[in-house]
């Protein structure tokens, strides 16, 4: 049986925890769909075609590549693109007890709406604490993210940007 996982996640940008999360599950599972998903809850730093090429940088950068396809949902369910592709495991990565708290309603509807389970892993705890949000706040400080990012993102982040 062909084992197919989804990654969603907004990727504002893909961070070390996420590359991290990443690269667990491309062990576990035949094919591994990264999907940069537009949230409407958050106002974002990068278009969402931006997003992908970075992470698609990173597993590059990280000898990732191979079953990992990255790719953007932005209209309708993410379980829709689960059925569309024949996914039927959903992976997050929980650095804390507020990251299951926050998972665990959409796990269940996720099973509820498609019968996708999500599938919980814990990251390096070296990477506990990194977020795309802090990586966010740091950048537009003009503080050096490299320490929570692949390097593509770090030198794109730190790059002068127009717009
Ligand atoms: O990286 P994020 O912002 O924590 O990712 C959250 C995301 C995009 C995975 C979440 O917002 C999501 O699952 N959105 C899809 C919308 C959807 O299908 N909602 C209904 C079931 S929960």
């Amino acid at each position: 049986m062909h084992r197919i996982a989804v990654v969603p996640g907004s990727f504002d940008p893909v961070t070390l925890g996420h590359l991290d999360v990443i690269e667990r599950a491309a062990r576990m599972f035949d094919e591994l769909h990264v999907l940069v998903v537009h949230n409407p809850a958050k106002s974002a730093l990068l278009p969402v075609a931006q997003r992908v090429s970075l992470i698609e940088k990173a597993i590059a950068e990280a000898h990732l590549e191979g079953k990992i396809r990255v790719t953007s949902w932005s209209v309708g369910l993410l379980v829709d693109y689960c059925t569309e592709v024949g996914a039927s495991v959903l992976v997050k990565g929980v650095r804390s007890q507020v990251d299951v708290t926050y998972e665990t309603p959409m796990a269940i509807v996720n099973r509820n709406l498609a019968g996708v389970e999500t599938v919980f892993l814990l990251p390096d705890p070296a990477n506990a604490y990194v977020s795309s949000s802090l990586v966010r706040q740091v950048a537009a400080l003009g503080g050096d993210v490299s320490p929570y990012v692949p390097a593509v993102v770090a030198h794109f982040l730190q790059s002068p940007r127009t717009a």
